[in-house]
C-alpha cells in the first residue's frame, strides 16, 4: 500500500537571546507521510534547511519529556505527534511559554526544577529498618499513586499554570503532582513534613483550580486533583492537631 505524503509549511520561531531584539517567525516547508512526527520534522529541516534552529530531544518515544512545545497553540510531546493526523496545512511551533527561552524551540528549565527540588521528590525514610528483601507496596496502594508516577516533568502544566505566570514562588502543578506521589505513598514516612511543605505560602492554596495543568498535560494527568487531594489531607493534619 502507498504511504500518503502531503506538503505542510512550518512556521517555527525564532529567538536567539544573545542576538535577536524580538523573536520572529521562519517558514519551512516539508513532504510529510504517516510516520513523521513532529520531532523528525524539525530534525528534517534542520538537516535540510536551517541548522541553526534549536530544539531539545531525548528519547524519543514519550518517555523522557523533553521535546515538549506548543504544537498550534496546544502542548504536545513533538516526538509523539503525528504531523498528518493533526490535519492542518500549516503547523506552528513554539517554545513552552513562561519559561525563559534560551534559544528557538528550547527553554530554561531551571524555574521548573527549582519547584521540584524543594518538594524532595524522592522517597524519605529511615532506610536502618528496611527489609533485607524488596521494600513491598499492594497493588491497592500503587493504585493511589499510580497516575502521579505516569509524570515524566515536561513542565507543559508549570508553562500553563495561570498561578505560575502571576506568582513565581508558587510551587506550581508539576512539583505538587511529584510532593503528592511520594505523600500518598506508603513507603514514604515523611508524610507529615510533606504536608506542611505544600502547605506553606508557596503551596496548594495558591492553586485557584484552573484546570490550566489538566488540559496541557500531554500524558492526560491530572494535577488539579492532586493538589486537592494535598489540600484534604492538610485539613485532616490541621484537624488531628487541634483535636488533640
Ligand atoms: Fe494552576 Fe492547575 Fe491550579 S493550572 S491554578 S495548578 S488547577
Amino acid at each position: 500500500m502507498m504511504s500518503e505524503t502531503r506538503k505542510i509549511t512550518f512556521k517555527i520561531k525564532r529567538f536567539n537571546p544573545a542576538v535577536d531584539l524580538e523573536p520572529f517567525w521562519d517558514t519551512f516547508e516539508l513532504d510529510c507521510n504517516e510516520g513523521t512526527t513532529v520531532l523528525i520534522a524539525v530534525q528534517e529541516i534542520i538537516a535540510k534547511h536551517d541548522g541553526s534552529i534549536a530544539m531539545r530531544y531525548n528519547c524519543r518515544a514519550g518517555v523522557c519529556g523533553s521535546c515538549a512545545v506548543l504544537v498550534n497553540n496546544k502542548y504536545r510531546l513533538a516526538c509523539e505527534t503525528l504531523v498528518l493526523q493533526l490535519n492542518k496545512k500549516e503547523i506552528k511551533l513554539e517554545p513552552l511559554p513562561f519559561l525563559p527561552v534560551i534559544k528557538d524551540l528550547v527553554v530554561d528549565m531551571e524555574p521548573f526544577y527549582e519547584k521540584l527540588h524543594a518538594i524532595e521528590p524522592f522517597l524519605i525514610r529511615d532506610h536502618s529498618k528496611d527489609p533485607e528483601t524488596e521494600l513491598i507496596q499492594s497493588p491497592e496502594d500503587f493504585k493511589i499513586i499510580e497516575e502521579a508516577t505516569k509524570c515524566i516533568l515536561c513542565g507543559s502544566c508549570h508553562s500553563a499554570c495561570v498561578s505560575v505566570w502571576t506568582d513565581k514562588n508558587y510551587l506550581g502543578p508539576g512539583a505538587l503532582l511529584k510532593a503528592f506521589r511520594f505523600t500518598a505513598d506508603t513507603r514514604d514516612e515523611n508524610t507529615k513534613e510533606r504536608v506542611n511543605r505544600v502547605t506553606a505560602e508557596d503551596g496548594v492554596f495558591r492553586c485557584h483550580t484552573a484546570f490550566n495543568c489538566v488540559e496541557a498535560c500531554p500524558k492526560e494527568l491530572n494535577p488539579t486533583e492532586a493538589i486537592q487531594a494535598l489540600k484534604r489531607r492538610s485539613a485532616k493534619q490541621a484537624l488531628k492537631f487541634w483535636s488533640r
